[in-house]
């Protein structure tokens, strides 16, 4: 897809929202931002399906990612995290929803429906993150090795509480390292699966348009080298580039602050809360002027999972691990056309 149209996906212009259009434009206006979202691969798991002022919101699992996510676990906090994108924006256009999770137990993908309404309460804390999504972006690099002041952790972790997941925020260089030492494991149990760095493979072909991460496709060679597996955990850990491997004293001092994301149980309401979570955490660090990237490797090699929590200190399931702090400025992911996803 070309650049122009991936800027305009990114840059949609809230000016031209029309408060006096039908309802069901208005929701579809708010859906660019849903589309926004983050997703495991850029996979974007998701379809809407619009009926007047009302919008099912779908898992699209013909795009999920069966070897790194085999229940749909992350498919589902993706979808969870353009759940809450789409209540931001519809905040932000002073519109009011409803939203039953799960309707029908006939058709599991549908993950939500969201009636909108002129009347009724919006909520002014969701509507203060709207200009976050679009300058949310997913940053690799290593950060600067600051503190994250106490106050913003406590905002980080409220974000997560006021939607059911509880974070744990990890700043001790000891604590930092004994993950990182975690993490490292976990990434050579990934990468010595050859069907992991295939899936892995096949989401950052530079053929991809609209999704998956074509720019990382300069080590599409190396990642099914079956001889250097250790090479491509740059796109999935720390992004250093060429020539330097991550080791994990660089993965610490890189990352000044750590943040589990867990529920109380393990089930697919679970994991859509902890997507919403996500996104309200990651919107919050953004309008704070911090980014974030993802080192989930010990939650997805089921094995590691409870050391994890042990290290987090935390009596809940680990869904998602973050590293947060201030990182250079990095170009956006491709989204698909809105075209695709809604209809
Ligand atoms: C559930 C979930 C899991 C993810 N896991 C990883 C990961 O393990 N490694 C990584 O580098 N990025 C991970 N990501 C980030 C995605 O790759 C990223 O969201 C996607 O490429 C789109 O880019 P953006 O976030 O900059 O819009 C994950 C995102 C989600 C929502």
């Amino acid at each position: 897809m070309n650049t122009d149209i991936q800027q305009f996906m990114w840059q949609p212009d809230a000016r031209s929202f029309d408060g006096f259009a039908p309802l069901e434009q208005q929701l579809r206006f708010a859906l660019q931002y849903a589309v926004l979202a983050p997703s495991n691969h850029n996979a974007q798991p998701w379809r809407f399906l619009v009926n007047g002022a009302a919008v099912q919101i779908c898992a699209d699992r013909t795009r999920a990612l069966p070897v790194v996510d085999p229940f749909d676990r992350e498919l589902l906090i993706s979808c969870g995290a353009a759940l809450f994108n789409l209540r931001v924006a519809l905040s932000h256009f002073g519109l009011a929803y409803s939203i039953t999770l799960f309707p029908s137990e006939a058709d599991p993908d549908i993950v939500a429906n969201l009636s909108v309404s002129r009347g009724g309460h919006h909520d002014v804390e969701l509507a203060r993150l709207f200009d976050a999504i679009t300058a949310r972006v997913t940053t690799r690099a290593p950060f600067v090795d600051e503190v994250i002041s106490g106050a913003l952790q406590m905002e980080l972790v409220a974000a997560c509480d006021a939607e059911g997941a509880i974070a744990s925020c990890v700043e001790a260089y000891a604590a930092r390292e004994a993950i990182a030492a975690l993490i490292e494991q976990a990434d050579h149990v990934q990468f010595a699966d050859v069907r992991f760095r295939r899936e892995l493979a096949s989401w950052i072909h530079p053929r991809r348009r609209g999704d998956g991460m074509p720019a990382y496709g300069t080590v599409l060679g190396e990642l099914l080298d079956l001889a250097a597996p250790a090479v491509t955990s740059v796109v999935r850990v720390f992004d250093l580039g060429a020539g330097a491997p991550p080791t994990h004293q660089r993965l610490v001092s890189g990352s000044p602050l750590l943040v589990g994301i867990s529920t109380a149980q393990n089930n697919r309401e679970s994991w859509l809360a902890a997507g919403q979570a996500l996104e309200r955490l990651l919107l919050v660090a953004t309008r704070a002027g911090l980014s974030a990237s993802y080192l989930n490797q010990p939650i997805e090699v089921g094995a590691m999972r409870e050391s994890l929590q042990t290290l987090l200190q935390v009596d809940a399931v680990p869904q998602l691990l973050l590293r947060v702090g201030r990182g250079p400025r990095v170009d956006h992911a491709p989204r698909r056309p809105m075209s695709e996803c809604v209809s």
